[in-house]
């Protein structure tokens, strides 16, 4: 079991001219519905998704012009540094949700781990959260730093957050959203978008085709845009914006240095956990043969259980399952 995190911390007045982060938005549109791994092989055509739009804006190789204005935020920076109580603080990725008329909350979720020689890249999902949740991996798993910024106050679309751990009751930041950030630790601390839609509007479902832009008239207004129709029209301000911003932590210049390089094997990873198992008295195995087996996977999240945050909303994902 790992230990839950600390609170985040709340920055206001997070950029000296939101107008720039409008710029940005509307250079890097369109926007694409988020990603299919709630439903891979799904019909390209069916309104099958949430109108959750999402953007990387700085990832690997790639970083968009203007980015800088979240990805080397100082204020992020300063931050980062006083949560972890760290030296280095090394900017990683930004990325962008937009999302409107969703009656349902976004998952309560933890955001995905990485390991020094463990990530997405290389080794499946499944297996990097029962690394973390194991607690055995932790001399190799990257600290990450997040902050969360939002455009505008929208109807509902709050932050829920256990900041007290997944056993108690989440906290929210709702109401006087915009230009504010959230940092703190989300790898640790479960958290879930709060639904945003008026009363009694149900979830608005698009095709993963789907996109949403500036219309380009002197409205200022973005649509969303359905196979050549318009399904959906709004300011942008009426959208839920979030741009998010994610750091790897070190404590010291030198422990940077050592922990990059000491990466973990596929190897090293089955051997630590076999140990723990035979220590536990289980037959589980890390067979890494059967890395693609459900049934291994069940067995693993089974021993190593993530736990259940209480209180949390349902998601729009399970409701359209
Ligand atoms: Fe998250």
């Amino acid at each position: 079991m790992v230990d839950c995190a600390d609170p985040p911390v709340l920055l206001r007045d997070v950029l000296a001219d939101v107008d720039d982060a409008v710029r940005l938005l509307e250079a890097q549109a369109p926007y694409t519905p988020l990603g299919g791994w709630y439903n891979p092989g799904a019909d390209p055509h069916a309104r099958t998704r949430p109108m959750w739009f999402q953007n990387d804006w700085v990832h690997d190789d790639f970083a968009a012009d203007g980015s800088d204005l979240f990805l080397r935020h100082e204020a992020y920076i300063e931050a980062a540094k006083v949560f972890y109580d760290a030296e280095v603080i090394e900017p990683k990725s930004v990325y962008v949700n937009l999302m409107a008329a969703i009656a349902e909350g976004g998952p309560a979720h933890t955001d995905n781990p990485r390991f020094h020689g463990r990530d997405r890249t290389n080794t499946p999902m499944w297996l990097l959260r029962s690394m973390l949740w194991s607690g055995l991996f932790e001399r190799h798993e990257i600290t990450q730093a997040t902050a969360i910024w939002w455009l505008s106050d929208v109807e509902g679309g709050g932050l829920r957050y256990w900041a007290d751990g997944p056993d108690r009751a989440p906290r929210e930041h709702v109401g006087a959203m915009a230009n504010t950030a959230l940092i703190g630790d989300n790898h640790r601390m479960f958290h879930q978008v709060a639904p945003m839609a008026a009363a009694g509007e149900a979830t608005r479902l698009v095709s993963p085709s789907a996109e949403l832009a500036p219309v380009g008239d002197a409205t200022g207004d973005w649509a969303v845009t359905d196979h050549g129709e318009m399904v959906h029209r709004a300011p942008l301000d009426a959208y839920r914006v979030s741009v998010l911003w994610k750091a790897d932590v070190y404590p010291t210049e030198a422990d940077r240095v050592a922990r990059q390089a000491d990466n973990l094997t596929m190897i090293a990873v089955a051997a630590t956990f076999d140990a723990d198992l035979v220590e536990r008295g289980l037959g589980l195995r890390l067979d890494l043969e059967r890395l693609d087996d459900p049934e291994l996977k069940a067995a693993f999240w089974a021993t190593y259980a993530e736990p259940k945050p209480v209180g949390a909303l349902r998601s729009v994902f399970e409701a359209l399952a």
